[in-house]
């Protein structure tokens, strides 16, 4: 039986595969990644590859650089051949709910820019739809983000949590604040992308539909390749 962190390194070959010399990367954000990126480094130095990586984050950057991967800024990027980033959830279409770890605004200009968008995920985040077991985290401006969230609330009644580390209030990148909406099975979620989207105050939404080309699953039977 492997652990859901082994499920995630068993990913990585097919991934790693894919990354060609010269390429720009997207690289992503979370524990997958960060998993991910000293192999990445290790490949790029035992290959002599040159690399350049676009990063989907502030820490994902910092890490990338420690370990000695050439990073860009993204205004800074022409295009991206390949981004490699997880999800929180996936369902059979490949639609996405991402944000677990705030970074959904920089995660999402990178993936959707990428001529090629791969997810690693183990088999525990597969769904049958996007919120059967996470919440989909929306970023919005601190100015009036309580009435953004009594506006998400009336959507249909829906439970609308202010994300918090250890009693303050999470803080994204882009210095905003992450609410985490809890979905049930009857919203359709471009319906509800779109009456997010539109709400002064809402930067970006969790939902990543119809971005991901190919996810990687870990499961207990091996890795299994799903492409759109
Ligand atoms: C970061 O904001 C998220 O979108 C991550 O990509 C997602 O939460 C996956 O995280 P893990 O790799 O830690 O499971």
């Amino acid at each position: 039986m492997m652990d859901k962190k082994q499920l995630k390194i068993i990913t990585f070959n097919d991934a790693l595969q894919q990354i060609k010399d010269g390429m720009v990367i997207g690289i992503g954000s979370g524990s997958t990644i960060e998993l991910l990126i000293p192999q990445l480094a290790e490949k790029i130095k035992s290959e002599q590859l040159n690399i350049t990586g676009v990063c989907t984050s502030n820490k994902t950057a910092y890490i990338a650089k420690n370990h000695g991967i050439k990073v860009i800024e993204v205004n800074d990027a022409t295009s991206i051949d390949v981004a490699i980033d997880g999800a929180d959830e996936v369902d059979p279409n490949l639609n996405l709910i991402k944000g677990g770890g705030g970074a959904l605004f920089r995660e999402k200009v990178i993936d959707a820019m990428a001529n090629k968008f791969v997810v690693l995920v183990d088999e525990s985040k597969m769904v049958d739809y996007l919120g059967e077991t996470f919440k989909l985290p929306v970023e919005v401006d601190k100015f009036n983000w309580l009435l953004v969230a009594k506006k998400i609330q009336a959507y249909g009644n829906l439970e609308v949590t202010r994300r918090m580390v250890d009693d303050v209030p999470f803080i994204t990148d882009n210095g905003n604040y992450i609410l985490d909406v809890v979905l049930h099975n009857d919203i359709n979620s471009s319906d509800f992308h779109e009456y997010l989207i539109h709400l002064i105050g809402v930067l970006e939404t969790g939902y990543f539909i119809d971005i991901a080309d190919q996810v990687i699953v870990g499961t207990q039977n091996g890795v299994k390749v799903i492409n759109k």
